[in-house]
């Protein structure tokens, strides 16, 4: 009795374990405001083959956008194990801006459609874009040609920053960026003399668990001379800030946290079994 009880346990644990699914809502995407922020519509609760649940808000030039629930595999490689909302923000040579939070979550229903954590979500943000600023460091509407870039690369594998033949390549326009899983920086130029349209991309993770921020992806295409030389960058870092409020987005989820956990249906299955035991 005791063993085939504990046996049964076992096997209902490992089940859970291999099938490795997570269950995510899953709603139809909702056009919204900054003002007037809204539920998605059409939601289903599912079993997913993914890794997070997710609810995401992104806007346009801080006029509109959308709000979706969903879930995701991206991200994976980071190694981010816990909880965590991403924050991108892209800036554009005609001095429009697109910017998106997505919290990120490990447990079953987490993502549960709920106005108040999206604007919660929304509300534990701040960011100050300083695109007129930023734009004048950046970008110029009729650059220099050979365009001036800085060089330099601590990638392991220099290979993995630019090719040896584009050495002496003729620059129109200068790049870094940075890869948020090895922080290796990567500057140089392209002889592309296409305009450029997306000319600062950055996203930074913040770890709700750890309360810990960490680059995750970063990169700036700009044509003013030298723009893309490391102190110059780190200069452009500063100018837009992000804050994210740990505290005030975790305070009111964590009760929903701990109830959704798989480890609560293993703790009443534990019970149950030792219930038949007695
Ligand atoms: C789940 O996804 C993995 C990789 O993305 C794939 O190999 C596997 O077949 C999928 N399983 C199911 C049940 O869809
Ligand atoms: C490259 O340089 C940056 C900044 O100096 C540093 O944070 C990073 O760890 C370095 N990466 C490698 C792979 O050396």
């Amino acid at each position: 009795m005791v063993f085939s009880c504990v046996l049964r346990f076992l096997i209902f644990i490992l089940t859970i374990k291999f099938s490795a699914s997570l269950i995510c809502y899953q709603c139809d995407d909702i056009w919204v405001t900054t003002t007037n922020l809204k539920l998605p519509t059409n939601c289903v609760r599912m079993n997913v083959n993914k890794t997070y649940c997710a609810m995401t808000i992104v806007f346009n030039n801080n006029i509109n956008g959308y709000v979706q629930i969903t879930s995701e595999n991206g991200h994976q490689a980071y190694h981010y194990d816990e909880d965590f909302v991403l924050l991108g923000l892209t800036m554009r040579s005609d001095g429009s801006f697109t910017y998106g939070l997505t919290y990120h979550c490990l447990a079953d229903g987490c993502n549960e459609p709920s106005l108040k954590k999206i604007q919660l979500l929304f509300d534990s943000t701040t960011i100050e874009h300083n695109i007129k600023t930023i734009l004048r460091l950046l970008y110029i509407r009729t650059p220099e040609r050979p365009l001036p870039c800085s060089k330099y690369t601590n990638c392991t594998d220099p290979n993995t920053c630019y090719q040896p033949k584009e050495i002496n390549v003729v620059c129109s326009r200068c790049f870094t960026t940075i890869n948020g899983i090895t922080n290796a920086i990567c500057a140089h130029c392209l002889e592309n003399v296409k305009p450029i349209f997306d000319i600062l991309d950055d996203e930074r993770a913040y770890l709700l668990k750890a309360k810990t921020t960490k680059n995750h992806h970063y990169e700036v295409y700009c044509n003013m001379p030298e723009c893309n030389r490391l102190d110059k960058i780190q200069q452009i870092q500063k100018l837009h800030r992000y804050d994210f409020d740990y505290d005030r987005f975790m305070g009111k989820s964590i009760s929903s946290l701990l109830l959704s956990n798989k480890n609560i249906i293993y703790f009443h299955l534990f019970i149950l079994c030792i219930w038949n035991i007695l």
